[in-house]
């Protein structure tokens, strides 16, 4: 048992590719491919994050798609990851949420990104303070999306994941697509280890 964790995927602020804040639109691909990884590895829910009205009623109408009697007839274990999917505008409406469900306990912030960042946590670091027994507060992982989260959320974290990297290691090619980040940060953070735990 770990203490409770969420995820974010940002969609504001953002960097595009001329490091310009951006909003980014939301991709079905992601909703039920974060939603699947996140029902795997017991994340408590997924919080998609942008202000833009037009796409709430788009994305909505998505997440009411796959939550009536016909999808869930039909492809139910879709149905059980994206019932894990919320709609939110700003990142503050999201901790507002998770306090809601957690007592009023204030949530760490934790974020990713493949480029290397001053005072990073590991993955089997922050793994063992998740495990710690009696943790309560809990955590939202922040995944971005475009280019990236923007330096511009910065003040909103309390701590950063190191990036995943390959075999070339540090400073070598690492941009995954979200999807697959979030696929491999959450089985390093909280996905079963039989004998001896890895060494992220
Ligand atoms: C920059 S967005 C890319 C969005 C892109 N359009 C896609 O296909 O998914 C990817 C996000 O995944 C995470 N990410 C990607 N590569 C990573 C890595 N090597 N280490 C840690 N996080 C990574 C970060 O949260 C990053 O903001």
């Amino acid at each position: 048992m770990t203490a409770p964790v969420y995820v974010a995927l940002l969609h504001f602020p953002i960097r595009n590719r001329n490091g310009d804040v951006v909003t980014t639109a939301v991709t079905n691909m992601d909703i039920h491919d974060i939603g699947r990884s996140a029902r795997t590895f017991g994340v408590r829910k997924v919080f998609l994050v942008t202000p833009i009205e037009m796409q709430h009623d788009l994305v909505g109408r998505i997440l009411r798609h796959w939550s009536d009697d016909h999808a869930r007839e039909y492809h139910p274990d879709r149905v059980e990851a994206v019932s894990l999917v919320r709609l939110e505008k700003t990142f503050d409406c999201v901790k507002a949420a998770i306090r809601a469900e957690c007592g009023g306990e204030e949530p760490e912030v934790v974020l990713t990104d493949a480029k290397p960042l001053p005072n990073v946590v590991s993955c089997a670091d922050y793994r063992r303070e998740l495990m710690t027994p009696g943790r309560k507060r809990p955590t939202v992982i922040v995944f971005g999306t475009g280019w990236g989260v923007s330096d511009a959320f910065h003040p909103a974290v309390d701590r950063i994941l190191a990036p995943v990297d390959g075999p070339e290691g540090a400073g070598g090619y690492n941009p995954l697509s979200v999807r697959a980040a979030v696929a491999i940060i959450l089985d390093r953070l909280l996905g079963r280890r039989t004998g001896a735990a890895g060494a992220f």
